[in-house]
Parts: structure tokens; C-alpha cells; sequence
């Protein structure tokens, strides 16, 4: 059982110093893929730390399956760790290095070959293995570092920024290799990333951090739909989701959502309607994601909350078209459309809202409120 249990814990670097890790509580089941995600500096790598016995907990409790290891040291807790900056040994041959653990460790020299002879496969290095260190590129070292941590079959993995250094490409490829191992192996994962895609792609839950706090844990599907505050809807999703401040009416009986020089209804039939319906005559922010705003250049497009406004410019991403359109809100939405439109900078547009999709959040604190 590699279940990990995180209670109430801190970390502050020194005395007096502000704690860069607040009260984390969290539990991961066995054969679990969790990815920690969030700014830089917000307390990703310090957790990872702790968990791996690399750094002292100030406060609380870590816990791997049933053993208390606060006082454990690394080499006691049966987890392999690969970080970005991967410590391979520069004399050594890429076999060596991989094998390295399991010779410490007394296996036998025919099981060591076809572990380091499999890992080397998955992560096509094969050619390499008699190479030292210095004579590959970076995204191979990197993939010896994680041979050396596969070989292993450790009850935990650790996991920070690992493909970091991969050129684009080969971090999809990485990716996909990673989710296929962790399905095969079943090792319980925490893998640390400042890259969405990356915790969107791979994680069976994202705890998403910010401030050495958790914003929210859950799928990823659930923290991209329903995210808990504004942090989380803006962190996750690319372009970021729309938000507008405004005040929420009720005239006589629709519900609207006014701001400077328009009015959005919400439609009544929509299954969150009463809980919304609650938030009337408090200021609220919209938000709404990219994909849920359409944009039409007919004079009247049609029922539905529709806005004027005109194109500051568009961007072309490939399958989609990014248009950034003036609204006169404080910020310009964000709207995704077919990649063939051409929208000239200044064409007056009418911008429709997809008024099921819109969440609503506190202004002051940006905590969920529908
Ligand atoms: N050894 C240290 N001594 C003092 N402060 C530290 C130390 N290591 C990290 N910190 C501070 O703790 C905070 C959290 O750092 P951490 O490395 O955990 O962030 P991170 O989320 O991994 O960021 P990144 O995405 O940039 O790797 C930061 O403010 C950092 O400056
Ligand atoms: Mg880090």
C-alpha cells in the first residue's frame, strides 16, 4: 500500500521566517497520479521535498501507507525521485547509471540487464546505453534519469518539472510514455509541474497551489468545469477564461447581469438557475471561458446575451482563432472561433454569451458563489 497522507502540514525555511507551505492536507490513494501545479515559487518542489525526506517538516504530519516518516530518512521510505536537474554520474555509462541502484541494492546481474534492457526501451535509449553522460543531448539525459528511477519499482515516485528540459515534441511523446508506464507499473505518482497541460494530460487529480495553500483538488475535468475561485478558473485554461465585474438584477422576473452599458440574461431553464437566482442584487464576476463566446458580424445575432463590441486583433493558433475583442469592459474578452474568419482589427462584431456556461465568483475574494 503506497497510500501518502499529508496532515496540516507547514514549512517555514529558518525561524521567524513566513511559512512557504500552509497547512497542507491531503490524501492520495494508492496507485494514484497527482499532480501539483500552480506560479512559480508558490510551494510545489517544497512539498515534493518533504515528501521524499529532503527537506525538514516545520509542521504536521507525512505519512506513507501507515508509517509516521517525518523522522524517516530518504533512503528508508522506498521512493525514486527524478527532478528537472537530473544528477546523472559523468563517468559512468548510461547502462551504468541505471543499473547503479540495483547493483547497491544486490540484484542479481541477469535481472539487472533486462530491467536496464526494458527501461531502456520504453524510454528509447537503447542506442545510447554505452554512452557516457556528456555525449548526449539533454532530453536523453533526462530520459536516463528516468530509467533510473523505473528500474527501481519503488513504492512512490517523485516527479518535479521532469520534462522540462524536452523540446516540445518529445515532452508530448514523454507524456504519453509517462501515463502508459504509471498504467502498467500502477506506482502511486506525485509529479510537480508549472505546465497546465501537463496536469490537464496526465493526472487522475490535480491539486492546484498558490501561495503554498491548495486552491482546489479534483479531477481535472472538474477543476477546469467547476473551478473552486477565480485563481483556479484563470490558472487553468488557455487562453485564461473572461471575467467582467458587475452586479446581478432581477427586473421583472429576469435575471440579468449588468456592468458598464450592458445587460446579460440568464436563462431560467438552466438546472443552476435557483442558486443563481440567490445572488441577486450582489456585485458578482462573470466568468466565461474562451469557447463559450462567439462572435458574429450580422447586425442582430439572434436571442441570447449579446454584447457589441469590436476586434483589437485576432490571433491564429492553428485549429482555432483567438479573436480579442473590445467591449469596453477594464479588459478585452477573449473569443474562439473557427480558424477561416478574417476579422480585421476595428470590424464591429456582435459577441454572444453562452449565458449556461457563465460562473460566478465573490469580487472580493474570488471564492465560487453559484
Ligand atoms: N532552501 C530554501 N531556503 C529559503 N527559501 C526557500 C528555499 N527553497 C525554497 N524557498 C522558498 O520557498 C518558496 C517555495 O519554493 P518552491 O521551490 O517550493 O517553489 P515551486 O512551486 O517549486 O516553484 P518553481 O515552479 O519555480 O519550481 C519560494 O518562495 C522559495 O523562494
Ligand atoms: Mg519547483
Amino acid at each position: 500500500m503506497s497510500r501518502v497522507t499529508l496532515n496540516q502540514v507547514c514549512k517555514q525555511y529558518g525561524k521567524n521566517k513566513p511559512r512557504v507551505v500552509k497547512h497542507f492536507n491531503l490524501e492520495i490513494e494508492d496507485k494514484e497520479f497527482v499532480v501539483f501545479v500552480g506560479p512559480s515559487g508558490c510551494g510545489k518542489s517544497t512539498v515534493l521535498r518533504m515528501i521524499a525526506g529532503l527537506e525538514d517538516i516545520s509542521e504536521g504530519e507525512i505519512y506513507i501507507g501507515d508509517v509516521l516518516v517525518n523522522e524517516l530518512p530518504p533512503k528508508d521510505r522506498d521512493i525514486a525521485m527524478v527532478f528537472q536537474n537530473y544528477a546523472l554520474y559523468p563517468n559512468m555509462s548510461v547502462y551504468e547509471n541505471i543499473a547503479f541502484g540495483l547493483r547497491l541494492r544486490k540484484m542479481p546481474k541477469h535481472e539487472i540487464d533486462i530491467a536496464v534492457k526494458r527501461a531502456a526501451r520504453v524510454l528509447e535509449i537503447e542506442a545510447y546505453l554505452d554512452r557516457k553522460p556528456m555525449q548526449l543531448s539533454g532530453g536523453q539525459r533526462q530520459r536516463v534519469a528516468l530509467g533510473r528511477a523505473i528500474v527501481r519499482n519503488p513504492q512512490l515516485f517523485l516527479m518535479d518539472e521532469p520534462l522540462s528540459n524536452l523540446d516540445a515534441k518529445l515532452r508530448a511523446q514523454m507524456r504519453s510514455e509517462l501515463i502508459r508506464l504509471h498504467k502498467q507499473l500502477g506506482v502511486t505518482t506525485i509529479y510537480v509541474t508549472h505546465d497546465q497541460t501537463e496536469a490537464m494530460t496526465m493526472a487522475t487529480r490535480v491539486v492546484v497551489m498558490k501561495d503554498g495553500v491548495i486552491q482546489q483538488v479534483d479531477t481535472p475535468e472538474e477543476i477546469y468545469n467547476n473551478p473552486a475561485n477565480t485563481f483556479v478558473a484563470g490558472f487553468i485554461g488557455s487562453p485564461p477564461m473572461n471575467f467582467m465585474d458587475g452586479i446581478l438584477e432581477e427586473h421583472g422576473g429576469r435575471l440579468e447581469f449588468r456592468t458598464n452599458g450592458f445587460a446579460l440574461e440568464i436563462p431560467r431553464r438552466i438546472a443552476k438557475a435557483p442558486a443563481v437566482d440567490r445572488l441577486a442584487g450582489r456585485s458578482v464576476t462573470l466568468g466565461i471561458r474562451p469557447e463559450h463566446v462567439g462572435v458574429d458580424d450580422a447586425r442582430d445575432a439572434g436571442q441570447g446575451a449579446v454584447i457589441r463590441g469590436s476586434v483589437i486583433y485576432s490571433e491564429l493558433m492553428g485549429a482555432d482563432r483567438f479573436v480579442h475583442l473590445d467591449v469596453r469592459t477594464p479588459a478585452p474578452i477573449v473569443a474562439r472561433t473557427a480558424p477561416g474568419r478574417m476579422l480585421p482589427a476595428e470590424s464591429p462584431m456582435s459577441i454572444v454569451i453562452d449565458m449556461q456556461k457563465a460562473l460566478f465568483f465573490n469580487p472580493e475574494n474570488g471564492e465560487r458563489l453559484d
